[in-house]
């Protein structure tokens, strides 16, 4: 079978299971505590915020609301193309709503700054960032991500929601991945 073992595909696990939990509580209890007595939706960028949006929701105590976008960014290969297209728009509006965006990770920064504007056009009551991980590129973008999990280094990891060509996302922790993998990919 190809792949049988995800572990050969791996350099190092990043940041472990138990600290992803450990900072989502963290996030959650930050969250609760700045929109308290609010009405809070949160919103997941498809499909890698999967993990954080369903761990953050649950660490949660605010009666949060949920709804999914999904934009294109990075096709299937491992560098951010610039070029930001809604695969998915929300499933309601948001006038004078207060808005969580949750992302797994932000690198260059453009797929975040161009979604926080297209949030910020739909005239909702405020929009704040959630994000698990930042890369050092982010900064270059006026992106303030005003719930942050960890800064890390500029390799390409995966696991916890991140993907490469789909696979990985199922992994509970963030690891980098062989460069061997991308490279030897066709395309
Ligand atoms: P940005 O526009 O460069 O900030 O890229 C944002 C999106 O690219 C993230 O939401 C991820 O889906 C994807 N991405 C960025 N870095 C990585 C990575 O290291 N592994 C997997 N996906 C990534």
């Amino acid at each position: 079978m190809e792949h049988s073992d995800v572990a050969d595909d791996l350099v190092a696990v990043l940041v472990s299971e138990k600290e992803i939990q450990a900072k989502i509580i963290e996030l959650a209890a930050a969250i609760d505590a700045d929109y308290a007595g609010l009405d809070v939706l949160l919103v997941g960028v498809l499909k890698g915020a999967v993990m954080v949006m369903a761990d953050l929701a649950r660490a949660m105590h605010l009666p949060v609301k949920l709804d999914f976008m999904a934009v294109s960014s990075y096709g299937s290969g491992s560098s951010s193309s610039g070029v930001v297209r809604i695969l998915k728009d929300l499933d309601y509006g948001i006038e004078h709503r207060h808005v969580v965006v949750v992302e797994d990770i932000v690198d260059s920064g453009l797929t975040l700054s161009w979604l926080v504007a297209n949030l910020r056009s739909r005239n909702p009551a405020s929009v704040e960032v959630c994000a698990l991980m930042r890369k050092p590129d982010a900064v270059k973008q006026d992106v303030v991500v005003r719930y942050l999990g960890f800064d890390i280094p500029r390799d390409f990891v995966v696991g916890y929601g991140l993907d490469y060509a789909e696979k990985y996302r199922n992994l509970p922790f963030v690891a980098t991945l062989r460069p061997s993998v991308y490279e030897q990919a066709p395309g």
